[in-house]
């Protein structure tokens, strides 16, 4: 196997690029085109997980996220906010079939935020994923969704538009310590599937072009909980804009941006709070830096 080819990412060439994806606002759309998002995760333990993915994913710009989840956390969940739908399923026996009639209207699913680990709950997720890739819908897989692909790894080979985002543990625990080996392994996934492996510096894996696409440092040293969940909630839109846009390579695009986006939320954070940052003030941070990123000026 030859070895695995570095680019690092060009950024004045991605944002560029980022901004011709990100749909123009216009009075002849209806409520939503820019992106309707689903999250599978939330549970009795974790209720955070699911609202920031849900949240970052409207605050970017989608204009519907719904939740699907353990009936344990749903009123939980809807208390944080009034702005997301939560489906309290999980934990039902006919899961699938409750939440079968709401993907066809759903462009991107997140599984795994605050999924939890209870055997039960990891199945019904793995049917509903099984569900996604039968009716191709584009999936983003994060956290405990992670876990339940180490033994359930064929569900995702050769399907199209998926995105992994694990850290440095759960991609070593989903491909190894060993980077031929892992490479191996990622080899079979065929070339729908993009893996964004979040550290201090992101990596995005083309498996299939053995290609590696890494970000420049970004952020600060403070990696408080949830950061991920703000990564895979605006992955998820930006995934959808990147799908409807013509560009090649949607999923790689996507990852990114978002990969970009979060390190900026964070630093724009920091600069406030210092140590004291926490995801929910980087989710305050969304607006300014969405603006000052990503929007075209008039003149464009
Ligand atoms: C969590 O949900 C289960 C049903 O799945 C229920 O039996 C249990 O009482 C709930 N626990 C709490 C703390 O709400």
């Amino acid at each position: 196997m030859s070895a695995i080819t570095e680019i690092p990412v060009h950024l004045p060439k991605l944002l560029a690029l980022f901004k011709t994806v990100v749909p123009k606002l216009s009075n002849n759309k209806y409520k939503g085109q820019y992106g309707r998002i689903g999250v599978i995760g939330g549970s009795l333990e974790y209720t955070g997980a699911p609202y920031f993915a849900a949240i970052s994913s409207l605050r970017v710009g989608a204009d519907l996220a719904h939740v699907f989840c353990h009936s344990n956390a749903s009123a939980i969940i809807k208390s944080y906010s009034p702005d997301l739908i939560v489906h309290p399923v999980l934990d039902c026996a006919d899961a699938v079939e409750k939440i079968t009639p709401w993907l066809e209207r759903l462009h991107v699913i997140v599984i795994g935020p605050g999924l939890g680990r209870e055997p039960g709950i990891l199945k019904t997720a793995s049917n509903i994923l099984k569900l996604c890739l039968e009716v191709k819908k584009p999936v983003v897989i994060d956290a405990d969704g992670l876990f339940l692909l180490n033994d359930n790894y064929d569900l995702i080979c050769g399907q199209r538009n998926v995105i992994l985002t694990p850290n440095v543990m759960e991609f070593r625990r989903l491909f190894g310590e060993e980077i031929n080996a892992a490479r191996q392994k990622m080899s079979l996934l065929g070339d729908g599937v993009v893996i964004l492996e979040k550290g201090a510096n992101d990596k995005i894996y083309i498996p299939q072009a053995n290609e590696v696409h890494t970000m420049p440092l970004g952020g600060s040293g403070r990696r408080c909980g949830g950061q991920g969940d703000l990564l895979s909630g605006s992955l998820a839109t930006f995934f959808y804009w990147s799908l409807q846009s013509n560009e090649p390579n949607p999923a790689l695009i996507a990852a990114c941006a978002s990969s970009y986006f979060v390190k900026k939320l964070n630093l724009a954070a920091f600069e406030k709070l210092g140590r004291s940052l926490l995801a929910s003030d980087m989710v305050k941070e969304i607006p300014a830096i969405f603006q000052a990123e990503f929007e075209k000026s008039d003149s464009q």
